[in-house]
């Protein structure tokens, strides 16, 4: 912990942002109220409750959807500048199309925006995170080429209702888990391991179109009059070498043109397209496989054109870090992105663990992200749009403020030392929420949510003392 050492005081730059994140599907529940839509979630927890975790659903959650002035003061009371929520796509458009509008989710989102302004606190808006309309679903989702034109029909909605007194937009939020994990393992839809090298690539290829085409709008049609920002949250988990050997090293660029680039790129290089590296190596697993063409998407000229520098930031989510051997190199008939990457990926067992099976504690590991991005992509501005920690119920969590610690110093190191372009931080999560696949157990949040309780009552952990305070000073403590 942090008490008995001494530590000398670390402050961040003048105009640093500090905030909290939650998103719809994992905190509003009303998951049918007023007019909403069904989401791939919500039909995915009814239909497999056997499939989560602990078998539960978000239909209520932390009932954000009833009590959001409460989430709101809680925010206040940690004097956070912004607040980053997303926007239910089923609760504004049920059908997903835009010729049904749902005046109530309008005005739900209205109020929250209302409110967070009365109190001073600025909304980071996520356009999608995650809950797609059910009926667009049944069109094949992210997998059929016609979500572009649904996607830029909502968005515009949510520029023309809200682009007033929304100053940054987030696209989407971490292709590479619902991309990855939807629509190529078991994640909602649950496309299942067959969909993988294949409907992962569709699904990719469609969101980077999508988020550019939004882009484009916003610039040519917003921008002028409603002077926000618009970026995309990609997930970085840094991806080291195991050893020192040329292979591991070699390995490990490869998992990170792979697990990062493959969104990053198009976007942020300079040629508008998948890494390199990438686009050989699924042609030629293709090719073993007996396809005639790669199973990776092409994008044309004049999609390329569009793509790159689509984004006024580059909002990052950071929690964790792997270790990266050479992969054996076998290649399997049934396509799949693992082979196709051909690396194996671990975690050291000395490396601490945390409530989360995935995510042990490596800040070192931040930094390094951070330095790769900066080193790649001629250091583009970056808002941390996510990293936290789960840990079991409880309000004395000193392992999430020593955490939150560990990682702010990383950052820091990372403006200081490495001049890495860096305006906020946002931890994951205000409070706890519904973890997807791992239902409620697993509790992110700085305040603690009663399930037990009908009002799903809030109550603030130690961590949200650490944060409130570092919020408030722009400081860590000493
Ligand atoms: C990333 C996702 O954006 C968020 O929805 C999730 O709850 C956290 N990571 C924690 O796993």
């Amino acid at each position: 912990m942090l008490a008995g050492r001494r530590r000398e005081q670390l402050c961040f730059p003048k105009g640093f942002k500090f905030g909290v994140a939650t998103a719809s599907f994992q905190v509003e529940g009303a998951w049918n109220v007023s007019g909403k839509g069904e989401s791939i979630w919500d039909r995915y927890t009814h239909e497999y409750p056997e499939r989560v975790f602990d078998h539960s659903n978000a239909d209520v959650a932390a009932d954000s959807y009833h009590n959001f002035r409460r989430d709101v003061d809680l925010v206040t009371e940690l004097s956070l500048s912004f607040y980053r929520f997303s926007v239910s796509w089923p609760r504004i458009l049920p059908t997903g199309y835009s010729n049904l509008v749902n005046e109530d989710g309008l005005r739900y989102y209205s109020e929250l925006i209302d409110t967070l302004h009365k109190n001073n606190i600025k909304p980071v808006v996520t356009i999608y995170h995650w809950d797609l309309p059910q009926s667009l679903q049944d069109l094949g989702g992210w997998t059929n080429p016609i979500i572009v034109d649904y996607f830029v029909d909502y968005a515009r909605l949510l520029f023309t209702t809200f682009g007033d007194r929304v100053g940054v937009w987030i696209t989407f939020n971490e292709p590479l888990s619902f991309c990855g994990a939807g629509y190529g393992g078991g994640d909602a839809p649950g496309a299942g391991p067959a969909g993988s090298g294949l409907q992962d690539y569709l699904c990719t290829h469609h969101t980077l179109l999508a988020h550019a085409a939004v882009y484009r709008l916003y610039k040519e049609h917003f921008q002028d009059k409603q002077k926000g920002k618009i970026g995309i949250t990609l997930d970085f988990s840094w991806l080291e070498a195991a050893t020192t050997s040329q292979e591991d090293q070699k390995a490990a660029e490869t998992a990170r043109q792979f697990m990062f680039g493959w969104f990053a790129h198009p976007i942020f290089s300079s040629s508008g397209d998948y890494p390199a590296e990438m686009k050989s190596r699924v042609a030629y697993v293709s090719r073993k496989q007996g396809f005639p063409r790669s199973r990776l998407p092409t994008f044309t000229p004049q999609q390329i054109q569009r793509l790159k520098g689509a984004s006024d930031f580059l909002g990052l989510n950071h929690y964790t870090t792997y270790l990266v051997n050479q992969g054996s190199g076998e290649i399997h008939t049934q396509p799949s992105f693992g082979d196709d990457m051909g690396v194996v990926i671990s975690q050291k067992d000395e490396w601490p663990r945390t409530n989360s099976t995935w995510l042990r504690v490596v800040p070192w590991g931040f930094r390094k992200s951070l330095n790769w991005v900066k080193d790649n992509y001629n250091n583009p501005t970056v808002l941390i749009t996510e990293n936290g920690v789960s840990q079991a119920a409880g309000l004395r969590d000193t392992k999430r403020v020593s955490y939150i610690d560990a990682y702010l110093r990383a950052l820091s190191d990372a403006i200081y030392k490495d001049g890495c372009s860096v305006t906020g931080y946002t931890y994951w999560s205000l409070l706890d929420n519904y973890e997807w696949m791992r239902g409620f157990s697993e509790r992110f949040g700085l305040f603690e949510v009663n399930y037990g309780s009908p009002a799903r009552t809030r109550t603030a952990r130690l961590s949200s003392d650490y944060y409130g305070s570092v919020a408030r000073t722009g400081c860590l403590p000493k």
